[in-house]
């Protein structure tokens, strides 16, 4: 199927790699104009900071400028120090938070009178950190913000209703994108094994979430606003032992 989001201008952060990157190619095809924006600019991305309200401002008023109109904000970029509890500083913790939650709030807050005229739709991205905690990951600043956005999207979807806006978020478990592979992926870290304890036997990938991020932004989910789709292989829900099962085949 093509052409789900024909007509529609999609405003996407993050979009220089990773998801983001994966998420603009995506919508175009299925027929969006996809307005992008990351603070890395070497791929010819527009530059956005979205933990800084002047670039968040600039970014929206820019895709006006150049589209008139808004109808999906898709806040796909964060950034993340993580570290144990009692080694995290002050500094690290609010970077995240700045990263990863006050970023939504940002673009939200922005993008809000757009997808009021235009009864639009906002995708956020949560984390299986923001539902679970990890015995692997040490990520007390992280499984903060992204629980905050998963909170956060639905009390938008419940001051959007009224305008016609939908507030939707997914939360992806362990996705093979750059970011991941220079962090969690890497090497040296336990999490690198972690594919073993997901019920589907291998860690996603970026086509595995784009076409969650297409349909909830469709009018497909014209139905749907405040859910949080958990895309993880099963990874949250089920208890580890997938790996013994295997052995025992
Ligand atoms: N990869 C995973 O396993 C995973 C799992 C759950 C959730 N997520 C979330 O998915 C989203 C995308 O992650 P990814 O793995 O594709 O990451 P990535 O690091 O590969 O890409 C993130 C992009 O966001 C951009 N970015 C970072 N800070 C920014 C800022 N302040 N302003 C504008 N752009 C900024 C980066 O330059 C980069 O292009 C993030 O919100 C992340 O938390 C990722």
């Amino acid at each position: 199927m093509s052409g789900r989001l024909q007509g529609k201008v999609a405003l996407i952060s993050g979009t220089a790699r990773g998801q983001g990157a994966a998420a603009r190619e995506r919508f175009v095809a299925e027929g969006a104009t996809v307005f992008g924006g990351d603070l890395n600019t070497s791929t010819g991305e527009a530059h956005l900071d979205v933990t800084d309200e002047a670039s968040v401002a600039a970014w929206i008023q820019r895709a006006i400028d150049a589209h008139d109109r808004i109808d999906i904000l898709y806040n796909n970029a964060g950034a993340v120090r993580f570290a144990a509890v009692d080694d995290q500083s002050l500094e690290d913790w609010r970077f995240t938070l700045a990263a990863e939650l006050d970023s939504v709030f940002l673009t939200c807050k922005r993008a809000w009178p757009h997808l009021k005229a235009s009864r639009g739709v906002i995708l956020n991205v949560g984390s299986t950190a923001g539902l679970t905690g990890s015995m692997t990951n040490q990520r007390a600043a992280h499984s903060a913000s992204k629980g905050g956005v998963i909170a956060l999207t639905r009390q938008l979807a419940a001051e959007g209703a009224p305008h016609g806006i939908r507030v939707n978020s997914i939360s992806p478990g362990m996705i093979a994108t750059p970011g991941a592979r220079e962090n969690l992926l890497a090497p040296h870290h336990p999490m690198r094994a972690i594919a073993d304890a997901i019920p589907l036997g291998r860690l996603g990938t970026e086509q595995d979430v784009t076409p969650a991020a297409v349909f909830l932004c469709s009018d497909e989910a014209a139905y749907i606003t405040g859910a949080n789709l958990v895309i993880d292989g099963g990874w949250s829900v089920v208890l580890p032992g997938a790996q013994q099962m295997k052995e025992n085949e």
